[in-house]
């Protein structure tokens, strides 16, 4: 099944929303979500975003401004969850031998429309980790045969290129992320200087996780695989969070978590791999059974819980009623309520471009001789505002459950902690 059209009457939004067609977006109580209208403007109404904000339930303990690790489904996609749940635990194996495989073809085909990718090129998978292991660790590579990757990637996949360099010889080149500013030539200058006649791959990410910084990827993959290199893109942060199609990005292979910015339900991820790369990456589980230029050699991960990946087509629905451009400019509006009035504050640091090209929802800003994990400890203990403490400083993601009033204790006690004499 899609979507249950009662869950998302009842939640606000009507399934015909989703029409493509569509120019306006019908919600509940009558009021009328125009997409033809301005998504900057429409960012800051609040009345558009109400009904979308009763799709989310957040825990009342703290105000959750950490979605960067797992963002919670919608109503519509929990509700399609536990349908599904049901529905397959009934069938039980006969689901499993006769209804499973359609049923995943259709969501790797709404993935793949999406992604505007080819269907045949998108391998569904269970995160972002996967995907990438597939890939980095899949790639046959020779001794001395270079991977650059910057020390912003993320930690494990950086582990992965030790992993390669203890194991088969492969040199992880690691590099110092480029200056803070938004200088396309400067950024994509500063990839290619890392980049050797033995340089093989590179790993670069959309949005390091850390900061939340956007990187033009498109530019830097265009630079690098004009020198023959193959680029490999994490897009774990920047998948429906910005208004942005993997297939438009130019890069070889792409991996992305759908249980982050999609709001898809947990252990959902993507791996896209340009079909004349397919045969000559290694799955990471064997299956002699599936032609080695098929991706869905990719996906034998054994007896898995199949009503998640059906949740990836309700998210998707829920996305794409919203509209990805208004959904990013209500994202950037809420990291700017909470961050553009404290850009002149002495004792705080951003480690993000808080430019339009430079950052997103995601940012990270330090206060002076605080950790960040210090940092984030106060805003918790003394205003109940749950963010993570990272090496750089305080990594913070609001989401669509969020106000900007809700997001006025962060500022508020980032403001204090950067008065407070130390
Ligand atoms: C940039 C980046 N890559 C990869 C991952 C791994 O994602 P997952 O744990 O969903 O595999 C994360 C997780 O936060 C991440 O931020």
């Amino acid at each position: 099944m899609t979507v249950d059209r009662r869950s998302f009457l009842a939640h606000g939004i009507r399934l015909a929303a989703v029409a493509a067609a569509a120019p306006v977006v019908p919600l509940a109580r009558g009021a009328a979500f125009d997409t033809s209208t301005d998504p900057i403007a429409a960012a800051r109404d609040e009345a558009r975003w109400a009904p979308i904000r009763a799709c989310y339930a957040p825990s009342t303990r703290f105000t959750n401004v950490e979605s960067g690790y797992y963002s919670p489904a919608s109503a519509p996609v929990l509700d399609a969850l536990e349908h599904d749940q049901r529905r397959i635990n009934a069938l039980a194996s006969w689901y499993m031998r006769r209804e499973k495989e359609g049923e995943h073809e259709a969501v790797r085909h709404e993935l793949a429309r999406f992604m505007q990718v080819d269907a045949e090129e998108v391998a569904l998978v269970r995160n972002t980790t996967e995907a990438l292991n597939t890939v980095l660790l899949g790639l046959d590579l020779d001794v001395g045969d270079e991977i650059v990757a910057c020390e912003q990637e993320y930690g494990s996949m950086l582990q992965v290129l030790d992993q390669r360099a203890r194991r088969d010889g492969v040199v992880p080149i690691v590099i110092e992320q480029p200056p803070l500013d938004d200088d396309v030539d400067a950024i994509v200058a500063h990839y290619a200087a890392a980049l050797t006649p033995r340089t093989r791959v590179l790993l670069v990410s959309h949005i390091y996780y850390l900061t939340g910084r956007i990187l033009p990827v498109a530019a830097i993959a265009a630079m690098a695989r004009a020198r023959g290199v193959f680029v490999v893109c994490d897009g774990a942060h920047a998948f429906a969070h910005l208004d942005l199609r993997p297939g438009s990005l130019g890069v070889d292979a792409y991996a992305a978590s759908l249980h982050k910015w999609l709001g898809a339900p947990l252990g959902n991820g993507v791996l896209w791999i340009r079909k004349p790369h397919i045969a000559s990456i290694w799955p990471l589980f064997a299956d002699a059974d599936v032609d080695v230029r098929d991706i869905r050699k990719f996906e034998h991960y054994g007896t898995h819980p199949c009503a998640n990946v059906h949740g990836i087509r309700t998210a998707l629905e829920f996305h794409e009623a919203i509209g990805g451009a208004f959904k990013e400019q209500r994202l950037r509006y809420l990291k700017d309520c909470w961050a553009k009035p404290l850009q002149g504050e002495p004792r705080l640091r951003f480690n993000v471009p808080l430019t339009e090209a430079g950052s997103c929802a995601l940012a990270n800003v330090a206060v002076e001789d605080m950790t960040g994990r210090e940092a984030s400890a106060a805003l918790l203990e003394r205003h109940g505002v749950f963010t993570v403490g990272v090496r750089s400083g305080v990594r913070i993601a609001p989401n669509l459950w969020l106000t900007p009033s809700d997001l006025e204790p962060l500022l508020e006690g980032l403001r204090e902690l950067a008065r407070e004499r130390r």
